[in-house]
This record gives structure tokens, C-alpha cells and sequence, in this order.
């Protein structure tokens, strides 16, 4: 068998030359894009080391201060990414205002949000976590770029992607020309092409949904569920749970085995709890270049105008058929939606 061996490089490239009059920024962004991934990589491996190098507000053998893990994962990503000249304008779930590019970086065309480590209750026990990133063209007139450059619509991204950090390393991402996996392959330090033009299958078994929450929960929300458990002999979509408590973890395993991802809002928290730019819409993007679908339960999540940089958003997410069903529940003023 001759299955051709492709590096994420060498894919990028072949990607650029259909657009004879890119200049290769892009191309140069999402390598530098994984470059700080695999260095994010390498820190949550050994993060099981801590105790024996270091804890995070602790020294560590060497006497450098240990950094909590989310907080190094933005520190390598930002340090990656600030000093290219290709990014005007950065924004972080961990930084309160925009990252500041400093004067002395030259600044380019593209703006970059990301969630530089996703999982935060499962950083500390060896379960998988992720870093999510989506990179948008400069829109305002601002010489180094402001903050609008960074809070646009979720069909203006021009890539979005994952890095997840499981069993394997795996990134994960589009550009409008379908859906690319890589697998990390550490000995070479080198992410190879594993997973081609990702489809997500139209339905799936699994639904994902933080359950200990019903209490809060809307009806609509209650009686979904109640469907998607149902036999599908009677009339509901016979799912199973899987809930890592990573989006990225079990947004991936649902892009590959079908499913749904649901993080609605409650009566607690009116808009859910997940961030529209760093964590809603570049997984939009990858579901619907992938055949699937994302909404917030009214409106598709890559329509959505966004106003602030930490929005909130209720993020229902995965295979075409599952969240067309879950609509049925969800569109606003729908009352009693029943089973097929
Ligand atoms: P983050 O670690 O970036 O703050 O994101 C955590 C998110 C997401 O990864 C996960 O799906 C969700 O929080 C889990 O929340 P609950 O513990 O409320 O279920
Ligand atoms: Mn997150
Ligand atoms: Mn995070």
C-alpha cells in the first residue's frame, strides 16, 4: 500500500499554491499557530512532573517560578505569535482586554482569539484538554488594529482550529476548504496528516450535556433530553452520554463518531456559559465545513454579531440531523415539542 506521508507544512503549502496571489502570510500564521502548539504540547505532557518540578506559585528545580497551566499555554501562544508581523490584533480568554502587540513588533493583516487551554477541571488530572484558536482579517482603520478586529461575526473567520491534547496530539482545522486533521508524531516533532476532509456523520449516539444542571434548566431543555434518551422504537433518538467536561475533547469525538454537544442556557446563567470567540464560533466553523451544524437554539452560532470580546453564548453543536432534531425543542417561542 502507498498511503503518501504529509506534513501540516508541506499540506499548508500545497493549500496556498491554489491562490496564486496569496503573499503566504496565512501560510506562515496557522505553521506559527502550530509551532506554539506543539510547545503547549510538550508543557501539558509533563504537567504530571509538577509535583517533582514544581508546582504552579511555587520554583521549580531551577528555580523559575511554575506557571499555572492555562496561564503558560496563553503565555507560549502569545510569545509564539505577537512578534511576527503578521497579527494586528490578539485576544485571549485569559486576558481580561485585548494583548497588547508591544510598539516595537512590526504588525500585520489577521487577528487571532483563542482559548490557549480548554478543560480547565481537567488540567491537573491527566484527562484530555485542548487549545482553540480562529483567525480573522484586519477590519478596522486603526494603524496596529483595535478591539473590532478581534470581535467580528463568526462567518468572517477566514481559519479557525484545535489543538487536542489527548492520547495523541491532534490538530484539527479549516480555511473554508474543508476539514484537516494532523496527529503529532513526537519523535520527529512533527504533525502529519491523518485525518483528510472530515465529515462529521448526519446523526449520531452520543449526546454530551452536563446533566447535574437539569434542575436549572428550561423546560425545552428537560424535554429534549427526555427524547434524545427514548428508544428509538419510541420515537426518541435512543443517545447515550459522553461528557469529558472538555469542549474540545468531546467536540472531536463527536466531529468523528456523530453527536451532539449541548451547553444551554438556565435560569442561573442566561447565556450559557461558553465564549463566543474564543470557544463557539471556531468550532462552528470547523461543524459546518465538516457537514455539521451549530446554533445557539435561535439563530446559527456563525451569524451571530458579537459585541464584546468575552460574550457569552448558548452553544448547541454537532451532526446535521441531531441538532435539527434538538431545534424542534429549542426555537424560541416553541412550546411542547414531543418525540418523532
Ligand atoms: P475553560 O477551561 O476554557 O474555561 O472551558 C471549560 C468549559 C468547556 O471546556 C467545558 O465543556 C465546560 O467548560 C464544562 O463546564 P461544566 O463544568 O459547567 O460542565
Ligand atoms: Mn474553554
Ligand atoms: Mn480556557
Amino acid at each position: 500500500m502507498d498511503k503518501t506521508i504529509m506534513s501540516l507544512e508541506r499540506h499548508f503549502l500545497d493549500q496556498q499554491r491554489r491562490y496564486p496571489e496569496a503573499r503566504g502570510d496565512f501560510t506562515k500564521l496557522l505553521t506559527e499557530v502550530a509551532f506554539a502548539a506543539k510547545i503547549v504540547s510538550r508543557e501539558v505532557n509533563r504537567a504530571g512532573l509538577a509535583g517533582i518540578l514544581g508546582r504552579a506559585g511555587q520554583t521549580n528545580v531551577q528555580g523559575e517560578d511554575v506557571q499555572k497551566l492555562d496561564i503558560l499555554a496563553h503565555n507560549i501562544m502569545v510569545r509564539s505569535l505577537n512578534h511576527l508581523g503578521l497579527l494586528c490584533a490578539l485576544s485571549s480568554e485569559e486576558s481580561e482586554g485585548m494583548v497588547r502587540i508591544p510598539d516595537e513588533y512590526p504588525v500585520g493583516n489577521y487577528a487571532l482569539n483563542m482559548d490557549p487551554l480548554d478543560g480547565s477541571s481537567n488540567i491537573d488530572v491527566n484527562v484530555s484538554i485542548g487549545t482553540i484558536f480562529s483567525i480573522l482579517r484586519k477590519v478596522s482603520y486603526a494603524p496596529r488594529g483595535d478591539v473590532t478586529d478581534c470581535v467580528q461575526p463568526g462567518y468572517k473567520q477566514v481559519a479557525a482550529g484545535y489543538v487536542l491534547y489527548g492520547s495523541s496530539t491532534m490538530l484539527v482545522y479549516t480555511s473554508g476548504q474543508g476539514v484537516f486533521g494532523f496527529t503529532l508524531e513526537p519523535s520527529i516533532g512533527e504533525f502529519l496528516l491523518s485525518h483528510s476532509h472530515i465529515r462529521i456523520p448526519r446523526s449520531g449516539n452520543y449526546y454530551s450535556i452536563n446533566e447535574a444542571y437539569s434542575h436549572r434548566w428550561k423546560e425545552e431543555v428537560r424535554d429534549y433530553l427526555a427524547c434524545a434518551k427514548r428508544s428509538r422504537e419510541s420515537g426518541g433518538r435512543g443517545m447515550g452520554l459522553r461528557y469529558i467536561g472538555s469542549l474540545v475533547a468531546d467536540f472531536h469525538r463527536n466531529m468523528l463518531k456523530g453527536g451532539i454537544f449541548l451547553y444551554p442556557a438556565d435560569k442561573q446563567n442566561s447565556h450559557g456559559k461558553l465564549r463566543y470567540l474564543y470557544e463557539a464560533a471556531p468550532l462552528a466553523f470547523i461543524a459546518e465545513q465538516a457537514g455539521g451544524k451549530a446554533t445557539n437554539g435561535d439563530q446559527d452560532i456563525m451569524k451571530i454579531v458579537p459585541t464584546e470580546l468575552h460574550q457569552r453564548t448558548p452553544l448547541i453543536i454537532g451532526s446535521a440531523d441531531e441538532v435539527d432534531f434538538a431545534m424542534r425543542f429549542f426555537r424560541q417561542n416553541q412550546t411542547h415539542a414531543e418525540c418523532a
